[in-house]
């Protein structure tokens, strides 16, 4: 675009947006025309495809600032705003914008006034924007689709309802980093191949697969997290908005779900299964109690998914006490603590420091296993999902009354979700390894690794991990014989 050296008295400007989300050409178009003193109403701003295109005949050469043009005022709260307000699907949004700026340079705190019909409009578009952003983080699913050399690539289908496509692209390349994806949209499309994102033109809902088997999966997910006793339709409702029923795989339980809801309510109530059931008193008084009463708690998102509780194992009176992060894939399938490929590393270690595994009481900070479903070359899988600090903070109940039970003199937390799990705040393992904590029940808490981390490395990282394992697990052995022969007060 050619600029002009003087504005034209009298004349009306047309500004041809390159695309209908480009905050950053609007705002510095906007800047340019308010310095040289161009009012609102002598500015068409024009979409891609003519939207807004009021004044078609308007100069498209925009003047240039005097060298002496004031800098142009925007509140942070107008930038906050205007950023996702440009987003929205109204024509008028770019003019509108284009007032408001021009109105702030006389009144800097026009933002404030909640009773401006501009200041409401637009906030009113940013709430819209950031409605229609969480929805698609929410409900995007993604159906596996080949390749055409044969590789998986995930296809999902959206319908945003504003310009919210290519704001939200690093969103999906953080969360996905790892697949090949395409998200495509009525209002654009993203493609990421695991290293680099391409934007593409608007599709249409038959460029998208149908179903596809992970799509029973997403059910029976859905369906296990699920949890009647905290029903609420009209909250549902407004989460869920039915429009976008059609393509989320799950939708076709909603109904069924809602319906068997008061039943299912009524049997989970039977089982005990509505929560802890219990208070802070009631904690109980024996191993076999927590392993009824982990089995039954759904305090936590965990606990709703379709997995087993794992308890501890070992004897209740065992000197030494190893927790782990929560039970894996294999460890849910059998119902016991580190029996999968870490449990078996753990083994070989165990073996190593001479520290008989029979004689510990194995446990986890989190009983239930995370795990998102995905479906890979290798059939249906569980996918590991680290705890959060809630739910692992959720669950240390638990891990209290087994140690309340136990009464180890030492405690091996492995992996930061173990030491979380026993100290209620969050540890560096290089910092905490070697440096024995007393905890308040008198036992000692040494803390290292977790043997799933060496299985993620090789080569010398691997070594000299494995190296660093060893020598804590000495210690350990060294520590409790000292603390086996080291008479009572
Ligand atoms: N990882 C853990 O933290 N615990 C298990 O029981 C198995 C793997």
């Amino acid at each position: 675009m050619t600029a002009l050296q003087h504005v034209k008295p009298g004349a009306y400007y047309a500004v041809n947006l390159p695309r209908p989300d480009d905050f950053a050409f609007w705002r510095d178009r906007a800047r340019q025309l308010i310095q040289c003193d161009v009012p609102p109403d002598r500015v068409a701003w024009v979409e891609p495809g003519g939207a807004g295109d009021l004044f078609a005949g308007g100069d498209t050469r925009l003047p240039a600032p005097p060298a002496d043009a004031r800098p142009v005022r925007a509140s942070k709260r107008f930038l906050g705003v205007a950023k996702n307000a440009v987003l929205h699907s109204d024509p008028e949004r770019f003019a509108l914008l284009y007032r408001l700026l021009w109105r702030l340079q006389g009144n800097p705190r026009i933002m404030e006034d909640k009773t401006d019909a501009d200041v409401r409009r637009v906030e009113e578009w940013d709430k819209n924007v950031r409605r229609d952003s969480h929805k698609m983080h929410a409900f995007v699913r993604f159906r596996q689709v080949e390749d055409e050399d044969g590789g998986e690539h995930y296809v999902a289908w959206f319908e945003p309802d504003h310009h919210i496509v290519r704001a939200n692209a690093g969103f999906f390349r953080r969360r996905f980093a790892n697949m090949r994806w395409s998200i495509l949209t009525p209002k654009g499309t993203l493609h990421w191949d695991g290293e680099t994102m391409r934007e593409g033109p608007p599709a249409r809902r038959e460029d998208a697969p149908g179903d596809d088997p992970v799509e029973d999966l997403w059910r029976k997910y859905y369906a296990s997290i699920f949890n009647p006793a905290r029903l609420k339709v009209g909250a549902m409702l407004s989460e869920m908005p039915k429009k976008y029923w059609k393509n989320l795989p799950e939708a076709s339980l909603i109904p069924e779900l809602i319906a068997g809801a008061q039943t299912r309510e009524a049997q989970m109530v039977d089982a005990g299964k509505s929560g802890f059931g219990m208070e802070f008193e009631d904690k109980p008084e024996t191993l076999e109690a927590i392993d009824k009463a982990i089995h039954a708690c759904r305090q936590c998102p965990i606990g709703n998914l379709d997995n087993h509780a794992v308890m501890g194992e070992g004897p209740s009176d065992a000197a030494l006490m190893i927790v782990g992060e929560q039970p894996g894939d294999q460890e849910d399938m059998a119902g016991r603590p580190f029996v999968g490929p870490a449990g078996q590393l753990l083994d070989v270690h165990l073996e190593k420091a001479g520290i008989r595994r029979s004689a510990a009481y194995v446990t986890n900070a989190v009983k239930h296993f995370k795990y998102v479903p995905k479906v890979t070359g290798r059939g249906k899988r569980r996918i590991h999902q680290s705890p959060s600090a809630k739910e692992i903070d959720t669950c240390r109940w638990w891990q209290e009354a087994e140690r309340a039970i136990v009464q180890p003199k030492l405690v091996l937390a492995m992996g930061a979700s173990a030491a979380r799990g026993i100290l209620g705040k969050t540890v560096s393992i290089n910092k905490a390894r070697g440096a024995p904590i007393a905890l308040e029940d008198g036992s000692e808490l040494w803390i290292t690794a977790h043997p799933s981390y060496l299985l993620r490395l090789d080569g010398e990282a691997r070594e000299e991990q494995a190296r660093l394992f060893d020598a804590d697990l000495a210690a350990v052995k060294a520590r409790l014989g000292e603390l086996q022969t080291a008479k009572g007060p």
